[in-house]
């Protein structure tokens, strides 16, 4: 079953009163459905939303209301959040790599949990946020996500033994773990098998006298591209089957999902600008591309977008559906089936495109860099 109908889209739109494409349509019903789907699934859990999936001032404002906190990356996600009026306590600082500017900054305003995952981490926030609670960025395998992140992310159990001990050493507090099983993980047990590795760590922590007081299960929950995916309650039931009996209720469960809450609430709506046949293949041209909010679409990422027409043609063709920009790389969806008759003004319906499309802007809330052009006079020849 596709996760839109036109029927559903046209009726949105009716709402949405906006002619010119390309925009973002956002289904605010679905939006606090996830929410609440979230806080039913782990009963007892916090659940902080990713602001880096998407940090539309609305979305943020939405999920506040319904009482769902914040994982931030950067100051700057931190000030998209006090200018709505979120106090410092709803806030996580989950990225294990900070900008130390960001640590000063976020302290000063109130943060106190902070992530590591290395020993200069550790050193960075002893200085720069003082006293303040850790959470120990574990390793743990990625398999069944669409989008891993274990690479570049986690240490093993032996190091963050050793790092905690450094860290009440310099003043600091261990006071968690926390791990994400990669993005877009369709495996619910995935997130188990997390758990199932963490479970002796928290264990020597307890019988060393220096339990910890909470698991940050991350993110990672999957949203339905070309395939169906397990819902959020089927995922946690796993979950929490399990948790009973290695943490019980020594440990808080906090959840992290970006995704999860935003992406399937998200239709880019396009039009075509152009079409061609080259190499025996034919082009679709539309408004907007990977550059401007269809990130995942890059071969690198490869998201199976799930693309509607208004048009219902019997006969469909494969198209290179691709982006406005002169940029070969800027193709959302190669050999993609719409109707062989689409032309210039056509609409395009590009789902789910909740998380990671906006956001991108000013990625984890960090612009880009300034410009500074500068020479040297005495090269200058006139
Ligand atoms: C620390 C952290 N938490 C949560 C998330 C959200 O992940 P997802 O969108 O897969 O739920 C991310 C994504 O990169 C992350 O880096």
């Amino acid at each position: 079953m596709s996760l839109y109908t036109l029927d559903k889209i046209h009726r949105l739109l009716a709402g949405a009163r906006m002619e010119e494409t390309p925009f973002l349509l956002l289904d605010e019903n679905r939006l606090r459905e996830n929410a609440r789907r979230f806080k039913a699934a782990f009963p007892g859990g916090r659940i902080f939303f990713s602001v880096k999936a998407n940090n539309h001032p609305q979305v943020l404002r939405l999920f506040a209301e319904e009482g769902i906190d914040f994982d931030v990356a950067s100051w700057g996600e931190i000030e998209y959040l006090a200018a709505i009026g979120i106090p410092a306590e709803r806030m996580i600082f989950s990225a294990p790599t900070k900008i130390p500017r960001h640590i000063e900054q976020a302290y000063r305003f109130g943060v106190r949990v902070f992530a590591f995952d290395s020993a200069l981490e550790v050193e960075k926030l002893a200085r720069l946020a003082p006293g303040s609670l850790l959470m120990a960025r574990m390793a743990v395998d990625n398999e069944g996500s669409f989008w891993p992140l274990e690479r570049k992310f986690g240490i093993q159990p032996d190091e963050a033994l050793h790092l905690f001990d450094t860290a009440v050493k310099l003043g600091l507090k261990p006071y968690g773990l926390t791990f994400h099983v990669g993005s877009q993980n369709s495996d619910p047990l995935a997130w188990v098998r997390a758990l199932e590795r963490l479970h002796p760590l928290w264990q020597t922590l307890e019988q060393k006298g220096s339990p910890l007081a909470c698991i940050n299960i991350g993110g990672g929950f999957p949203s339905q591209f070309d395939q169906p995916v397990p819902p959020v309650d089927e995922i946690a039931a796993q979950i929490l089957r399990r948790w009973q009996g290695w943490f019980g209720k020594r440990a808080q469960l906090w959840v992290e999902p970006g995704r999860g809450l935003v992406g399937e609430a998200g239709i880019m709506v396009t039009s075509v600008i152009n079409r061609a046949r080259r190499n025996g293949q034919e082009w679709l041209y539309v408004d907007t591309g990977v550059f401007h909010g269809l990130i995942e679409g890059l071969e690198m990422f490869h998201f199976p977008y799930n693309v509607l027409s208004e048009k219902q043609d019997e006969t469909l063709i494969p198209y290179t559906l691709s982006g406005p920009t002169c940029d070969s790389a800027d193709v959302i969806r190669s050999e993609v089936l719409l109707p062989a008759s689409l032309t210039l003004g056509d609409r395009l319906y590009i789902f789910p495109a909740g998380a990671y499309t906006n956001s991108l802007e000013q990625y984890n809330g960090i612009p880009f860099p300034p410009v500074i052009l500068t020479g040297v006079k005495a090269e200058v020849s006139v």
